[in-house]
């Protein structure tokens, strides 16, 4: 039977237990299982067949891997058919990386256009469990539009907090358009997050977002799926967007399980890219590789974090111990990355016909860097998550290609954004004479 974990005091919880933190030190909780019990093989072979069966538990990128997440009985899952995000060559991003091969999967291809979907699957079935009838989330968007759709799905009320003017439209839209009740919060994601959390501790509501375990045991079959569409066979490296760190925790969690069951002999290592503005991993990374004292090193949080790439604009991670956790286990790194490479990064993976929203661009940015900078070999065997899709954030992508993505700085100076991979688009006058001009023909 599967139990909650708290990563520092190491205090054990029944699963039923309505808490997010662990009651004794506040630490983070982990969803433990008795990995003694399994056998790689017998997982990968049942893991395997499912595939082939109609059953909706079994055609589920998450519920296919069942046997190590927490117990929920068949009536009891609410499944959208989450997962099952294909793998994709990229020619084109891995050349601008300079790689000599790169691929992506590409979780905005979920029902709701994120990854947020594979967490959400298993959040609202535990609040299920736990009879909840009322779920919330402090979000930049992407949780909020999961979040309402799957609420929709179990008949629950969804209520979510956004930061004020600062997501992405589509997002927003699926938000309204599932029934979630909207409250817009005068302050940043920070902001809210720290709300949302205090809410549920004094509420009914039941708190969704990645500090509660159960949305991580979803996100980690990322890593499960990624390795199933591969063979079994661990690539030696992937790349993920840093912005709450819910996810990049939950992946290195599903390689560190599947390494233990015996169904890969190495963990692949970890590269977690954050926006500069919005970079505190990135900067307690630095100084945990020049400190002696590593233990005592915390996390600063950045009061006024800033990206165009709204849904990784926070300052305060809140699962940032799991991310470092899981970046000592892999050998992993931290690389911040520009608005500039951001916007140009996105372009190029368009260009493989892919597309993605500005957080996921980070990955590439992040790669070209790390490879530029003899981090990464350029013979490695890399696959980066592209996290929400091309349509979440239209205007970020109009705005590059038509010359006009630009921000407002901290001393209230306007930097507008190249496009250097810009592909604008020509007005010409309603004849054929103009047409055949245009075009070339
Ligand atoms: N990419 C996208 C598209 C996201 O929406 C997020 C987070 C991330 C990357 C970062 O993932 O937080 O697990 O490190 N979006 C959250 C939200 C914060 O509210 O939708 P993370």
């Amino acid at each position: 039977m599967p139990s909650l974990k708290c990563i520092d005091c190491k205090t054990e919880y029944p699963t039923t237990a309505r808490i997010y933190t662990c009651s004794a030190c506040s630490g983070l909780l982990d969803v433990v299982y008795p990995m003694s019990e399994f056998r790689g093989e017998r997982l990968m072979s049942t893991w395997d067949w499912r595939k082939a069966s109609p059953k909706p538990i079994d055609q589920s990128g998450v519920w296919r891997f069942r046997e190590l997440l927490p117990d929920a009985g068949e009536s009891e899952i609410i499944t959208m058919i989450e997962g099952n995000n294909q793998i994709w060559d990229a020619p084109r991003s891995a050349e601008y990386g300079g790689l000599d091969r790169l691929a992506f999967k590409h979780l905005g291809m979920n029902p709701t256009g994120s990854f947020k979907d594979l967490g959400m699957t298993t959040g609202i079935t535990q609040a299920k469990r736990l009879g909840a009838t009322r779920v919330a989330c402090a979000s930049t968007g992407n949780t909020s539009a999961s979040m309402a759709a799957y609420a929709a799905r179990a008949g629950m009320k969804a209520v979510v907090f956004i930061p004020s003017g600062q997501i992405a439209l589509g997002k927003l839209s699926q938000a309204l358009d599932y029934g979630a009740e909207v409250i817009q919060i005068d302050g940043n994601f920070d902001d809210a997050m720290r709300l949302v959390r205090e809410l549920a501790n004094e509420s009914p509501l039941y708190l969704l977002n990645s500090v509660n375990p159960f949305r991580l045991e979803g996100q980690k079959t990322i890593a499960f799926e990624l390795l199933q569409q591969r063979g079994w066979q661990a690539p030696d490296r992937v790349v993920v967007p840093g912005g709450n760190l819910g996810n990049s925790s939950a992946i290195s969690k599903g390689f560190r399980e599947l390494f233990e069951a015996g169904v890969i002999d190495r963990i692949p290592k970890l590269a977690i890219i954050q926006a500069e503005g919005a970079n505190p991993l990135y900067r307690l990374w630095l100084k945990f590789q020049q400190s002696e004292h590593v233990e005592d090193l915390e996390l600063e949080p950045i009061a006024d974090a800033f990206t165009l790439a709204t849904a990784i604009k926070i300052g305060a991670p809140v699962s940032w111990p799991k991310a470092m956790r899981g970046l000592k286990q892999s050998h992993g790194l931290v690389e911040s990355v520009t608005e500039q490479e951001i916007a140009d990064a996105k372009a190029i993976i368009g260009r493989d016909g892919l597309g993605c929203e500005p957080a996921s661009a980070v990955t590439l940015a992040g790669i070209k860097k790390l490879v530029a900078a003899g981090k990464i070999d350029p013979a490695e065997d890399v696959i980066a998550i592209l996290t929400g899709h091309l349509l979440k954030d239209p205007d970020y992508t109009v705005n590059y290609h038509s010359g006009s993505l630009g921000f407002t700085d901290k001393n209230g100076q306007r930097i507008q954004l190249e496009s250097r991979f810009a592909n604008s688009y020509v007005k010409v006058p309603a004849e054929r004479k103009a047409i055949f001009e245009a075009l070339s023909l």
